[in-house]
């Protein structure tokens, strides 16, 4: 599947966002390496630390389908500027995706550019930083 094919999911999935708040809609298509997409929207709650981003949502429906192996996420928002994964997103996808792993970000204009997930979270923390702690030696 290209990066434009993954973004138009991404933008279809984008429809269903619930954001009464920010009024800023988000959509996210995940690609397993098995061809499998999952996709998902950004879910806001009054309670705002209760929202949940789009890039995430998509993540937890793939893993809770039991998918482990993933190629790539396209994101979609509305914005002039890039949609580039929070950080919460970004640690996410660090727990479950390879070193390979692609992000597709986009503007409102359906331009796209791919990331590597690696260059856009270098050093991140991983389960080796836990299993190295002082207390587990
Ligand atoms: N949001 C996402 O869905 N993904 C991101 O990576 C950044 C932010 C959502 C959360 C909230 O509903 C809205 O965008 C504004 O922050």
């Amino acid at each position: 599947m290209t990066n434009a094919e993954l973004l138009q999911l991404a933008v279809k999935a984008k429809e269903n966002s619930y954001s009464p708040y920010s009024k800023f809609r988000v959509g996210a298509a995940l690609l397993c390496e098995n061809g499998k997409v999952y996709s998902g929207s950004n879910v806001e709650n009054a309670s705002i630390g209760a929202t949940v981003c789009a890039e995430r949502v998509a993540i937890l429906k793939a893993i809770s389908s039991g998918e482990r192996n993933f190629k790539k996420i396209a994101i979609s928002v509305d914005s002039k500027n890039w949609g580039y994964p929070c950080g919460i997103c970004l640690q996410v996808m660090t727990e479950f995706c390879g070193d390979d792993f692609k992000i597709v970000v986009a503007n409102r204009q359906n331009e796209h550019k791919e990331l590597k997930l690696k260059d856009v979270l270098p050093n991140a923390f991983r389960k080796k930083e836990l299993d190295g702690f002082i207390g587990g030696l």
